[in-house]
């Protein structure tokens, strides 16, 4: 019997309720496959800062390095938020622990259930077979740039106006642009052959650079790839106009985090798309989705983005791909027999087929 440790990280807000789902899968897929899966939970977020005043325990980074992969459901949430700069906040122990373990390449893939294809905001013939796979970069950009804030300066600003002004600088570095490239033609090559790389390279000098990376990587080793540029902004649109065109979208930090947002709507909400971060060492699974703070405790979250993160670990982290095509057959099923969550639910939906985090958990594991 095979033995994987996964360290748990349940966070804010709704965290706790859907990674309680997720586990129950876990445990139903062991013992169906004959695999124990040992758990560590761990303390990040606000949830960290509440005991131990850091998002980001030294503890905690320590059991995510000890384990075989982690699991993470959500952090952040109104009660810290701040506007003082020099206050932990929970997204710090997010980014914190993508840097930490080197999690430079977020995958986020962007499927429709056929079943859902009503509960878009989109018209059903506009989603039909969208299939996309969103590869962010993760560990650079903006998000982990130098920033600083100046308080009311006398004529200081870059209008020479007073007042308070910020800076967050954006740098790429060849190596970082060369790695997460190949990583998406990489996986063009076992999907349907076609990179979309999303930049600003109208404006930005990072762009520039990233535009020119991206095709040296591609001339030098994946030519067999199709390769298209496109300007972020034309990108947002795109994505609402022709989705199924898109294969693999391979974009920086910040574009990432906005258009997967916009891509989760496809699918019918953004409590359906999965996410796993990768780079040499463990790696994390989360859904793409934030801690929901409007629905937190109220056991009414969509659990199947983190279930789906759940196949994704299964998948890329121990190698059970008839698992995690398991897990995605229960899921459509469920769907299929029209049971929803209310993000997903649609007018014909009947009201004795819309549950709540738990029991679409149950739903999922009834059917494995
Ligand atoms: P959010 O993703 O938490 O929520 C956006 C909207 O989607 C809300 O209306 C929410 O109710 C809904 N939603 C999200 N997940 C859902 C689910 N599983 N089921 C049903 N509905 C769902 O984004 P936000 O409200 O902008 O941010 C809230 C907090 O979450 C912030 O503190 C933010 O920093 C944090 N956040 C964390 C992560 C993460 O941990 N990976 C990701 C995004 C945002
Ligand atoms: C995500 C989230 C995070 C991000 C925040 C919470 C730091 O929005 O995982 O998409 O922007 O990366
Ligand atoms: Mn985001």
């Amino acid at each position: 019997m095979n033995t994987y440790k996964i360290c748990l990280l349940p966070g804010d807000g709704i965290g706790p309720e859907i990674i309680a789902e997720g586990v129950k899968v876990l445990n139903a897929v062991g013992a169906k496959y004959d695999t124990a899966f040992e758990y560590a939970d761990a303390l990040i977020g606000g949830a960290a800062i509440d005991v131990t005043g850091e998002p980001l325990p030294q503890a905690t980074l320590e059991a995510a390095r000890a384990s075989d992969a982690v699991l993470l459901a959500a952090v952040g949430g109104p009660k810290w938020d701040t506007t003082d700069p020099n206050a932990p906040r929970p997204e710090q122990g997010l980014l914190g622990i993508r840097k930490e373990l080197g999690l430079y390449t977020n995958l986020r893939p962007v499927q429709i259930f056929n079943a859902l294809a009503d509960a878009s905001t989109l018209r059903p013939e506009i989603v039909d077979g969208v299939d996309m796979m969103i590869v962010r970069e993760l560990t650079g950009g903006l998000y982990f740039g130098r920033r600083e804030r100046f308080y009311d300066e006398p004529a200081a600003g870059v209008d020479g106006a007073p007042g308070q002004r910020a800076y967050d600088t954006l740098e790429y570095s060849e190596y970082e642009i060369e790695r997460i490239a190949r990583q998406a033609f990489e996986i063009a090559r076992k999907r349907r052959g076609k990179v979309t790389s999303v930049d600003k390279a109208n404006v930005l000098e990072t762009s520039r650079l990233w535009r020119e990376i991206v095709h040296r990587v591609h001339d030098e080793a994946y030519a067999d790839v199709q390769l298209e540029d496109l300007l972020v902004d034309n990108t947002a649109m795109q994505l609402i106009n022709r989705p199924a065109d898109f294969d693999v979208v391979v974009t920086e930090n910040m574009f990432g985090d906005i258009l997967s947002d916009e891509a989760a709507q496809i699918t019918g909400s953004l409590g359906m798309l999965a996410s796993a971060s990768l780079g040499d060492g463990v790696a994390l699974y989360e859904p793409s989705h934030g801690s929901a703070p409007d629905i937190a405790g109220r056991g009414i979250a969509n659990p199947l983005a983190q279930i789906l993160s759940v196949e994704m670990m299964l998948r890329y982290s121990f190698d059970m791909a008839d698992a995690a095509d398991d897990i995605r057959r229960a899921v459509t099923e469920v769907l299929d027999e029209g049971w929803r969550t209310g993000d997903i639910k649609d007018a014909e939906t009947p009201a004795d087929h819309v549950v709540g985090t738990e029991r679409m958990g149950d739903l999922v594991v009834a059917h494995l």
